[in-house]
């Protein structure tokens, strides 16, 4: 028998509309083991969405949310890298670019231990997994520890952390190196044009940009821009993926990655408990990473951290939301998480004054509020953003996120990304983590949330 204070509270008939339109996209999206993001924009597999995507899918099914996890990890390399794409071959080639015949990981990634039972990229997004993985078990412990959930897959996040921290030290200094603008999942941010620009651009007629078939070409990334990817995805490849020892056009530390890095090193922790591991190591790496985020990328002019461009050697003079994300990371010296939370507030993000952060510095030279990292709002970034405020005790600022951020969902038909200031949809519709962080916002908060906790089925505060 359910007592008085088992039963769930109702929601509210917005929240309820909300919570089907969310669940209607993810099962929509769902194709039997994983979820794309986008039915026509992004067909396959990508990384870092399928780990925001689990964290959603959770409330709905969290049978569904172990799948998405563990088919992505299931296409990891041999080396540890988790491909930022993983091909459903049954997709047309001519529906995505870069397709399966760009990359030929199971070839040319031969060295580096690409699988050769599917085809994936050969580059990597932020490392999200971990995390997700916490939440995903979190959800239900025992249905979790039945299926023997965490121990499956505890050693390939581990590798995945290995690698990251390993050949993926790029400067040397104890940070994760990303080597493609695809890779930090902000791909046009205005922080990579400097070191782009060193880049020689393919020629234009030598590959077709398949995005445009969905999308407004002034929401997307330029056609410069892509002659740029595709170089140094071409570069790499024909290196056979290697890290080590190559000669990286492109190579930049991001904090943002740097951030979910550390969150996730602190979530292997848990699961290394959980399981009857040690956690000791994976403590004491989330503490040599918060102390080489802090050293290598935090700038105290900005009141935020920047990117370091390890090809110049200098911090990359462009402030985006990637320097706000650190707020997740839990035990940050205590004036840094001041002049994060007055930057955040201040005129280059309004928090509290718009419905949702920016990608980009309102004032930054080169802020446009339509083009996909250069401006819009996005839904991931926010959600961690409002992770991060309520971590460190904001809970106003953070149910104000909630609720602006639940609001701009609805309205926007689960858009991919949105105007910061009109909240106006931009990009493509019915995105997956824009669904699935919706209802993950909507299962509610604890009033003191640690970056790692699960949702409440109580009070928010
Ligand atoms: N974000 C990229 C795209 O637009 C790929 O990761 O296709």
């Amino acid at each position: 028998m359910t007592s008085l204070l088992e039963t769930p509270v109702p929601a509210a008939a917005d929240d309820l509309t909300l919570r089907r339109g969310a669940a209607r996209v993810l099962l929509r999206n769902w194709t039997g083991i994983s979820t794309v993001p986008s039915r026509g924009l992004y067909p396959h597999q990508w990384s870092w969405d399928s780990a925001f995507i689990a964290i959603g899918l959770r409330h709905l099914s969290v049978r569904r949310a172990q799948r998405e996890l563990e088919s992505l990890l299931g296409a990891q390399w041999v080396d540890g890298r988790v491909p930022h794409i993983v091909f459903n071959p049954q997709v047309p080639l001519d529906a995505y670019f870069p397709s399966p015949d760009f990359w030929r990981s199971s070839t040319a990634g031969a060295a580096a231990g690409a699988p050769t039972h599917t085809e994936t990229s050969g580059i990597v997004q932020p490392p999200v997994h971990a995390m997700a993985a916490w939440l995903v078990h979190e959800a239900d412990p025992q249905a979790s520890r039945r299926r023997g959930f965490l121990p499956r897959l505890y050693g390939r996040l581990a590798a995945w952390h290995d690698y990251l921290t390993g050949p993926r030290d790029l400067g040397r200094g104890g940070l994760a190196a990303m080597v493609h603008p695809w890779e930090p999942g902000m791909d046009n941010s205005p922080c990579w044009d400097g070191p782009l620009a060193r880049v020689d651009p393919v020629a234009a007629g030598s590959y077709r940009r398949a995005d445009l078939d969905h999308g407004q070409p002034a929401e997307r990334p330029t056609d410069l821009d892509y002659g740029r990817y595709v170089r140094l995805a071409t570069d790499y490849r024909d290196s056979g993926y290697a890290d080590a020892g190559s000669d990286h056009a492109f190579a930049v530390e991001d904090p943002c990655v740097n951030a979910l890095l550390i969150v996730s090193e602190h979530a292997l922790a848990r699961i290394a408990a959980e399981i009857g591991a040690d956690p000791a190591p994976h403590e004491e790496r989330a503490a040599r990473l918060t102390a080489a985020l802090v050293e290598r990328l935090w700038s105290p002019a900005d009141g935020m951290f920047l990117n370091r461009d390890l090809v110049g050697g200098d911090l990359i003079a462009e402030r985006s939301i990637a320097g706000l994300v650190p707020l997740i990371v839990p035990a940050l010296p205590q004036h840094i998480v001041d002049a994060l939370l007055t930057t955040a507030a201040g005129p280059g993000f309004r928090l509290g004054a718009v419905p949702m952060l920016p990608s980009y510095d309102f004032d930054g030279r080169d802020f446009d509020p339509s083009r996909y990292w250069r401006g819009p709002a996005w839904f991931n970034t926010n959600w961690l953003l409002e992770r991060g405020l309520r971590q460190y005790g904001q809970l106003g600022a953070a149910d104000a996120l909630r609720t602006a951020m639940l609001g701009a969902a609805g309205t926007s038909g689960f858009a991919e990304y949105v105007d910061p200031v009109t909240a106006q949809a931009r990009g493509t519709r019915d995105f997956g983590w824009t669904a699935a962080l919706t209802l993950d916002l909507l299962a509610g908060r604890r009033s003191a949330d640690p970056g790692l906790a699960s949702p409440s089925n109580g009070a928010r505060t």
